[in-house]
């Protein structure tokens, strides 16, 4: 009996001597002193290239999710899961099938980055993301890489539609409300690309040369309201360079800006590759690297041994990844589904699309009454695209096209039509797909785009009888790995589809019937050479899934669109300023692109203007902050969008508090005959306090609930003292100046409805960090 308690006795010991610790939310001191150098260096890369296709990960136990972009690297010992991280920002984007079984896993193809801003409907944006979270919950997947909030610095960045303004306060308003709704679900996001990542072309090398005041004005203030409003679990550091340095090593932005002057708690992670300064990315802050080789392992390893690497620095790193691990799904043993509720979430997804649809042109058309049967044209009316291409394209289980709308609200599509556009996408399809070079960009490129078909007049005459009006889909797509280019086919309709927008408007109205054209594209097209031939325009972006519902359920007048552009679409693309330092034609960003993705590096050459560099010599003029300053003609203004309805604004209202806090109010009636929601627009100018000035800039919005006609809402915008603040480079300070202000209130930038005044009898200044500077000042246009 003694011994055998002897025996149990020296057992325990044993056990008590080689037992570790297992992580647990309130033990990372102890889990930080027992990992060793080498597992502290691998929790800080990530699982590799395809790491989380199932079985990559050796080391774990953990079932992973096929197809997610990467993972992080699991510590079993300690009780260290690995987690998985997965594109966004359109929804959830994993393999949709898996060897050895018959079950699926597709994904809802949410409306893009660029529909949801122009909702302006922050509520509908977090109900819509919440669903997207459940998605994400649900698939066993820890992180969405996602939103994508660069700013629409120029409209031919190839990756615009994943992000969602020209405008900052408005992005980082949509960035805030998507954030919440994802991490509702208790899974993360990774706010993207951090920060001055406008342009595809040579995306992995270009220097981003910006002057402070446009920087912390325009490029980073989306992000800024994003983290401070919307907590994101994680950003994810850039490609580029801005100012010189790889943001991914930049301890000024990475923590100086982000963390100490915005507070953020999360971690940062690289975006996908595997530049040299592994090092540096360590020390500026940068906490993941993605998608993570062994390389990246010993050079952390070897810069703490060589004291490159402070212990400090790999601890605070360290530190901050098991923070972020014991908040993952996966940590805390989540039992995911792998089956969401996808028919709810595309009901969701129908019902709201409508709310970012824009009405560009109406002449009274629409909605259409008194019709039956239309005669359908266009590639994109069926073979409708529902979003961009690369890594935020999601694999869908289907794609509504407008022909199928239309069904749904009890038309008929001419049969003849639609079966010689079915015939010739198939048939083009085949050909394009044998014919694209086997170059490695299938993710990058996606699915061809079929180019428009030729059609006979005399083929549009004899279905003219038969039809009572047309409708004609214009489809653009464009994606990640490249910029849109300023050439017809893109940014300007080409020569076929002129003619055939020219050939149905004279044949449907020489017979008194009507002509709508639907823009299915990505991003801002050339339209005020056409924009006048047919009778209505709606541009419905690349909305989701159930896009072509929503097209024809508006058309159809069974929705209202309410949707207002979240950028100005210029009459020219010369008209842009920062046209002139943007590669708008460059046509070798891919291979240059490829190169740095694969480790070979980049293609080397004498440093070239928009390619190697970019100087934004545009400023702080970008959008209507230039159009409305420099009084230019546009095709359509910022913030504009049509209703079938009217809405009538009262005389605004506005007041502000000894902090300097502004609440403007005013009332907005349906003065129209059927329901609709309105967009209430508040701009706001400034005094200029020894700075130059924009005519006036976004500080407020707000969208009404549904108004019956006659009824009427009051709505309510605050505008705290920070919000209305300028940076003046000279001071390195935020500042608000003392003095009178005028509030406009506006249904879009060019449709001032009424104005208020306030004073600010003190001016207001917040210093920051005189960091990130260029190596010489931007020379920068004046347009004042
Ligand atoms: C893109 C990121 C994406 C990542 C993972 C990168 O090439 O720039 O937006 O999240 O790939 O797929």
């Amino acid at each position: 009996m003694k011994k055998i308690f002897l025996i149990a006795t020296a057992m325990l010991c044993t056990l008590a001597l080689f037992a570790q610790p297992k992580l647990r939310k309130d033990n990372i001191d102890e889990i930080l002193k027992a990992l060793t150098l080498e597992e502290k260096a691998t929790l800080l890369v990530g699982g590799g290239w395809g790491s989380a296709t199932a079985g990559s990960m050796t080391a774990s136990s953990e079932s992973l999710v096929s197809g997610a972009a990467g993972t992080t690297r699991p510590i079993p010992r300690l009780g260290i899961p690995a987690t998985v991280l997965a594109d966004g920002p359109a929804g959830l984007r994993i393999n949709p099938t898996r060897p050895g079984t018959n079950a699926t896993f597709y994904c809802t193809g949410f409306p893009v980055g660029t529909v949801l801003a122009s909702t302006w409907n922050m509520p509908l944006v977090e109900k819509l993301t919440t669903a997207m979270g459940d998605e994400v919950r649900e698939y066993g997947v820890d992180v969405l890489l996602a939103p994508g909030q660069n700013l629409h610095r120029n409209p031919l960045c190839g990756r615009n539609f994943e992000y969602f303004s020209e405008d900052p306060l408005l992005a980082g308003k949509t960035s805030a409300a998507y954030i919440r709704g994802v991490q509702s679900n208790g899974v993360g996001v990774s706010a993207k690309h951090f920060a001055a990542n406008d342009q595809e072309v040579n995306r992995q090398e270009n220097d981003s040369r910006i002057n402070t005041r446009a920087l912390r004005e325009l490029y980073l203030k989306g992000f800024e309201i994003a983290v401070r409003e919307a907590d994101p679990w994680t950003v994810m550091s850039s490609y580029n360079k801005l100012n010189g340095n790889y943001t991914q090593q930049s301890y000024d932005l990475l923590t100086t800006v982000l963390r100490e002057e915005w507070g953020f708690k999360g971690i940062v992670m690289t975006d996908w590759g595997n530049k040299k300064g592994t090092v540096a990315a360590v020390k500026a802050g940068n906490d993941l690297m993605e998608p993570g080789m062994e390389n990246e392992i010993e050079r952390i390893i070897a810069g703490v041994k060589d004291g490159s690497i402070s212990q400090a620095e790999l601890d605070r790193n360290v530190r901050n990844m098991l923070e972020y691990i014991v908040r993952t799904p996966r940590f805390q043993g989540y039992k995911y589904s792998n089956k969401p509720d996808l028919k709810a979430h595309a009901k969701l997804v129908h019902e709201a699309t409508a709310e970012g649809l824009i009405l560009l042109e109406n002449n009274g058309v629409l909605p259409l009454k008194d019709v039956k049967t239309v005669a359908l044209y266009g590639i994109g009316s069926y073979d409708f695209i529902a979003g961009g291409t690369g890594s935020g394209n999601v694999n869908k289980a289907y794609v509504r096209n407008v022909a199928e709308g239309f069904k749904a609200n009890g038309l008929e599509v001419d049969a003849d039509i639609q079966t010689w556009y079915e015939q010739y996408i198939a048939l083009k399809k085949t050909e394009l797909r044998n014919n694209a070079a086997d170059n490695g960009l299938g993710i990058l490129l996606g699915d061809p785009v079929v180019p428009e078909m030729a059609i006979s007049r005399s083929f549009i005459e004899k279905k003219l009888n038969a039809t009572d009006f047309a409708v004609l889909t214009i489809s653009r797509n464009a994606g990640e790995g490249d910029d849109r280019k300023a050439a017809d086919g893109d940014w300007t309709l080409t020569g076929q589809e002129r003619e055939l927008l020219q050939t149905l408007a004279d044949v449907y109205h020489a017979a008194g019937k009507k002509l709508v054209v639907v823009l299915n594209i990505g991003g801002v097209i050339e339209t005020a050479s056409w924009k006048h031939i047919p009778d209505a325009i709606l541009l419905a972006w690349t909305p989701g899934q159930e896009g072509g519902l929503a097209v024809a359920d508006v058309l159809c007048g069974a929705s209202n669109p309410s949707g207002k552009l979240p950028m100005t679409f210029p009459v020219s693309y010369f008209d842009i300023p920062s046209s002139f330092n943007f590669p708008f034609n460059y046509k070798g960003g891919n291979s240059i692109d490829m190169a740095a993705l694969l480790g070979m590096g980049t293609v080397r050459r004498n440093p070239v203007k928009d390619i190697d560099y970019t100087d934004y010599a545009e400023g702080i003029w970008v959008g209507y902050r230039y159009f409305a300053t420099a009084g230019k003609p546009v095709s359509y203004p910022f913030g504009y969008g049509l209703s079938y309805t009217t809405f009538a604004y009262s005389k605004p209202a506005v007041k502000v508090d000894k902090n300097g806090k502004v609440t403007a109010t005013v009332t907005v009636t349906n003065t129209g005959k059927v329901a609709g929601k309105e967009v209430v627009e508040l701009y706001v100018t400034a005094p200029d306090g020894g700075l130059v000035k924009p005519v006036f800039e976004l500080k407020g919005f707000a969208k009404t609930k549904e108004l019956r006609p006659g009824a009427s809402e009051t709505v309510t915008i605050t505008i705290d003292p920070y919000t209305l603040a300028s940076f003046n480079e000279t001071t390195s300070a935020w500042e608000t100046a003392a003095g009178n202000y005028t509030v406009h209130f506006g249904a879009s930038s060019a449709d001032i409805r009424g104005a208020a005044t306030f004073k600010l009898a003190k001016p207001q200044s917040w210093p920051v960090h005189r960091v990130l500077l260029p190596a010489e000042p931007v020379k920068e246009i004046s347009v004042k």
